[in-house]
Parts: structure tokens; sequence; C-alpha cells
């Protein structure tokens, strides 16, 4: 070899030298037998190993033996060692690396078979590259997505439940128009022609005529109170402002009073009261409880013909008061059910009934304010129960108003 060749040639080694010590990626090559030529620093380091201890190895005992769960990585199945074999270029995006202390790390590779002048094949370049932070980054990346898919699915719900409120907001709007339309007009009607009856006949009423249309205005004002009263009350329980004050009450006799009460005395065929003893004392709030049979009295009389019977029947059961009001009347229609004891919501077969719809929705709030809870069972046209269970006492085991229906 002439002197000004090998300085060359010393040169080119000498720059290919400082390139494969410049990069950042690991760069080795293997000759046919798949032992180390050489190794660039970067590749040594990432693997841990000291570039002369690796020089004439088998790199695939080094640095490929096993698989990323451990399992042992046969030779024979090796893209990189492929390359020695059939001449063409491999890339693997995912695989594992082994360090010198057993530990491992996620790689990219590719293994790109040597050609001398000839074409013939003499070995393999092998360029890899840890995707640690590649791979920590992608699990931030997704983790972010989730996170942002969870976030993202917990605002619809909350959209969705927000627009639900609103609609159902909008429905009992539009019924508690319709209701104060109902039940105002009728009431203002009648104190106008009650008022207007005693200007224009004045001086012709008797006083007992005079009477009568005074009577009647003052019923209607009432009416017109009561349905106020029972707005009021809602938004009291609504803004939950509304105390249980239990006290001790033998239910068997406020019942029998408040079947004296004028309101719920039947000429045609009185309510009938069935209960097993003579007293059931229980701590209850009067005033609660007074509105929870008042009102399905109420509805047992208004929705049922005079000639239906009617019965209100008390038993206890461990330390459950159950309460029933039966009667054979309209009947409720099943698809009524569901908004039953919503406020203003009113059967579809009420037709001309006065009623603003909040009597059940008041019982239904009260019932829950004692943890108790309520169902109903009707047919159309053969009749109504409701029952009513409340714990007796002020005591949380009894608590049942998880089991409403
Ligand atoms: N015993 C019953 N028999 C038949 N229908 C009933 C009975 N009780 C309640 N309903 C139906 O349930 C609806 C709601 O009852 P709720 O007591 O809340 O209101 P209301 O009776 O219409 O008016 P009010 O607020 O004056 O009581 C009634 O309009 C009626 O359609
Ligand atoms: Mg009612």
């Amino acid at each position: 070899m002439s002197k000004p060749f090998a300085q060359e040639l010393k040169q080119l080694r000498r720059q290919h030298q400082l390139i494969l010590n410049a990069v950042g990626e690991g760069v080795y090559g293997l000759d046919l037998d798949g032992n180390v030529t050489f190794i660039n620093p970067a590749a040594a380091k990432m693997i841990d190993w000291p570039v002369t201890e690796l020089v004439g190895k088998s790199m695939h005992t080094v640095l490929h033996h096993s698989h990323v769960d451990g399992s042992p990585y046969p030779r024979e199945d090796c893209p990189i060692y492929a390359a020695l074999k059939d001449g063409s270029t491999h890339r693997v995006i995912s695989d594992v690396f082994w360090r010198k202390d057993g530990t491992s790390f996620p790689v990219e590779y590719i293994s790109t078979p040597m050609k001398d002048e000839d074409g013939t094949l003499i070995g393999a370049v092998v360029t890899f590259q840890d995707i640690s932070q590649r791979r920590w980054a992608e699990k931030i990346l997704e983790q972010a997505n989730e996170d942002l898919e969870q976030k993202i699915q917990e605002r619809t719900q909350k959209l969705q439940r927000a627009n639900q409120q609103l609609r159902e907001l909008s429905e009992m709007r539009s019924r508690f128009i319709t209701m104060v339309c109902h039940e105002f007009r009728n009431p203002l009607n009648n104190i106008t022609l009650s008022v207007s009856s005693l200007k224009r006949y004045d001086t012709h009423l008797s006083l007992a005529e005079k009477a009568g249309y005074l009577s009647s205005i003052n019923a209607n004002v009432e009416r017109m109170t009561q349905i106020i009263d029972d707005i009021l009350v809602i938004g009291r329980i609504e803004a939950k402002v509304l105390e249980v004050n239990r006290t001790k009450v033998d239910v068997v006799a406020f019942c029998r009073r408040l079947l004296e009460e004028g309101e719920f005395i039947r000429q045609s065929d009185p309510i009938k009261l069935i209960c097993p003893s003579h007293s059931i004392i229980t701590e209850l709030d009067e005033r609660l409880l007074y509105s929870i049979l008042g009102n399905l009295l109420a509805n047992a009389i208004r929705y049922t013909h005079a000639s239906g019977a009617i019965t209100l029947s008390l038993r206890k059961w461990k330390q459950i008061l159950i309460i029933k009001v039966q009667d054979e009347g309209i009947g409720i229609a099943l698809k009524d059910r569901k908004y039953l004891f919503e406020p203003f919501h009113r059967g579809c077969n009420t037709s001309n009934i006065p009623g603003t719809g909040l009597g059940l929705s008041i019982v239904k709030q009260f019932v829950d304010l004692l943890g108790g809870n309520i169902h109903v069972s009707s047919r159309i046209n053969k009749g109504t129960t409701f029952t009513v269970r409340l714990p007796m006492f002020n005591n949380s085991k009894n608590n049942i108003s998880a089991s409403t229906s």
C-alpha cells in the first residue's frame, strides 16, 4: 500500500470513528456469525457494557436474549439475525434490549445487511434507540386523553342532567299554569258573579240570600287560600326548611277524630275505620300525619262516587305503622302512575273534577320526611288503594324510605 493511500484510509477510518462516536443512537456491526465487529459508545452506554468487552461477543446473547416477559428469545426468531440470512432490512418499532445488570428498556431498531463491492453479504449494521422517554410521553398522553375523555363524559352527563331538570321544570311550569288557569278562574268567576248579584239586586235580596252569596264568596276565597298554602308547603319542602316534630300520638284515636271532621263525613256511606287494636302508640309528627291522611282521604272522597265505599285501615307490623286508604272510585290510569307524586300532575280521567295536583306530591314528601314509603295499586273504575308505611319511632333502624315505590 502506497503511503498517501494508507494515510487516506487512516483518515477515513478516523472520520468514521468520529461520526460513530458522535451519534446519539446506538450503532453496532455484526459479522455473519452475529458477533460484534464494532460498537459505538452510545450503544455500549445504553446497555451498560464497556466497549472493549463487547467486540467479538454474540450480541444476541448480550442484549436480546429474552422477551419483555422474561421468556427466552431464540436467535432463529430474531429479526436482527434475519437480516444476515435474507439480506434485507428489518425494522422493529417495539421490543426490549437488556442491560448488563439484567434490567431491560424499550427499543426501536433497524437491522441493515452489509454487502461488499461484489454484493456478497458480510454482516449487518444495527441502529437502535432507547424509547423509554417516548413511551413515557405516550403514556402521559394516553392518561391525559383518558382524563379528558372522563371529564367530557362527566360534563356531558352533567349537561344531560341539567337538561333533564330544565325539561322537568318547564313541564312543571306549564302544569302549574294550567292548574292556576283552571283552579283560580272558577272561584274568581264565582266571586265576580256573587259580587255583581249583590250589587245589582241589593234591595231585592233577602238577608238569607245575601248571606248565601257571602258564604259562597268566602268558600271560594278559602279554596284559593288553600291552593296558595299548598304551593307554599311545596316551596318549604323544596327549600328544606320543614322540620319534623315527633310527639307521642295514638294513631287510632287520631284517625277517629279526623273522620269526625266535616270534610271527611260522607252522608251516603261513611268512611270505615278498620283497626285490630284499640290504640297504636307512635312518635310521629301530627301535622305531617294530618296532611298525609287528610290528602289521601280527600282524594278517596273526591274520586269516588257517593255510592262507593271508602275504608281507612291501620295496623302495625314490628315497629312499622301501615296505613291503607282504599276506595271504589274511578281509579288511576297506568300512564299516570309514574307522575302521580309530581306537583301539578293530574290524572287523565279527572275530567271536570276540580284539583290542583299538589296533594299527593305533599303526601310523598311528608312520607319521605318521616322515613317511610308510599305505594299505590289501582284499577280503572274499580278503585284505588294507597298504602303508607311509616316507622313508628324515630329510630334509624326502622327507616324504610329507601324502598319507597
Ligand atoms: N283515590 C284516587 N282515585 C283516583 N284518582 C286519584 C286518587 N288519588 C289521586 N288520584 C289522581 O292523582 C292525581 C293527583 O292527586 P293529587 O291529590 O296530587 O291532586 P288533586 O287531587 O288533583 O288536587 P289537590 O292538590 O287538590 O289534592 C289526581 O288528579 C287524580 O288524577
Ligand atoms: Mg288530592
